[in-house]
């Protein structure tokens, strides 16, 4: 436990996380919490264990050892015992993906409407009678359609409600992920680096939404992130992963003063020292970023092999 910590219910706790591959150690022995009110950002070199660590956390992938305890809803629920269908609904935990995954033949309105299928199809009484009939489900309708409306409006996207997600401007298309993420009503929302590709305003105005959010809903933010000036400027907490190990675990004051980081994540070939003595000052490749121009960086989701 971090100085930062002590005292504090913690949103979700990851205990002693590993997940192998083969054998490739991805995620070794991890542990941390992430509260609510806060951004904890995942940081770490290309190949860290940082979407593995959201993989798990969301059910695409079981771990191979370790506990995933998320305390949102007045009960302590275990992820890593939770199917993965029943992750978004039971324990309200939301993700956004490294690569967008959008319906993009589908309007942005339609992508928040389908990604409250779970309280629809409920409501529904999962039979044909009720998606006609019921009250019940037309009242959940309306009411998922507010929440879409709520979350367009926040996330300035309501002007672009019948536009087809496919068409939408690359930056667009990240916002409507993290709309989608949050029409479910998570408790926890994990980003996976939302800010990839954005040019310098729109991760600007992707840094003032996720404070708001932050401000305003009452979740816990985990976010993965590349770009050093996201990092320390929005989070609360860092949590640095090396080679799947943590090798680091504070605020970002801390965490960019931290020798073991300077020297094992960032190189210590590669660091500029800034002006104040021990600060890290990093373009984007020193960070892992690859920046690819106009478009999103390479795949880095691999899928499970069965
Ligand atoms: N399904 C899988 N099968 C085999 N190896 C995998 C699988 N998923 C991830 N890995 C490996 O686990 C390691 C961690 O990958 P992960 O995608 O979690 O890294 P990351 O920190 O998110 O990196 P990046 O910054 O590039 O996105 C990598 O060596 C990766 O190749
Ligand atoms: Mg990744």
């Amino acid at each position: 436990m971090t100085t930062q910590e002590e005292g504090r219910a913690p949103l979700l706790t990851v205990e002693h996380l590993t997940m192998r591959f083969g054998g490739l150690t991805a995620v070794d022995d991890v542990s941390f919490s992430a509260f609510r009110d806060e951004i904890t950002a995942v940081i770490g070199p290309n190949g860290a264990g940082k979407t593995t660590v959201f993989n798990c956390l969301t059910g695409f992938y079981k771990p191979s050892a370790g506990n995933l305890i998320i305390h949102g809803s007045g009960e302590a629920l275990r992820l890593d015992r939770l199917q993965g269908f029943r992750i978004a609904r039971r324990a309200r935990v939301a993700r956004t993906f490294q690569n967008v995954r959008l319906f993009g033949g589908m309007t942005v309105l339609e992508n928040l409407i389908v990604a409250q299928h779970n309280a629809l199809m409920a409501a529904s009484g999962f039979s044909i009678a009720g998606l006609f009939g019921l009250p019940h489900y037309r009242a959940a309708e309306r009411a998922a359609i507010e929440r879409a409306r709520y979350w367009l409006d926040k996330l300035g996207l309501t002007e672009r409600a019948d536009t087809l997600a496919g068409e939408l401007p690359y930056g667009a298309q990240r916002r409507l992920e993290i709309a989608r993420a949050l029409c479910t009503g998570p408790v926890l929302l994990c980003l996976d680096e939302p800010a990839a590709g954005l040019n310098p305003r729109e991760s600007s105005v992707l840094n003032d939404l996720l404070l708001a959010i932050r401000a305003e809903e009452r979740i816990g933010i985990l976010l993965i992130e590349h770009d050093m000036s996201v990092v320390m400027g929005i989070s609360d907490h860092v949590i640095v992963l090396d080679y799947g190990r943590k090798i680091a675990d504070g605020t970002p004051a801390e965490v960019r003063a931290n020798p073991g980081v300077i020297a094992a994540y960032l190189g210590e070939d590669d660091v500029a020292i800034g002006a104040d003595a021990g600060e890290v000052i990093l373009t984007p490749a020193q960070a892992g970023v690859q920046w690819q121009p106009g478009g999103p960086p390479d795949p880095g989701f691999p899928l499970p092999r069965e």
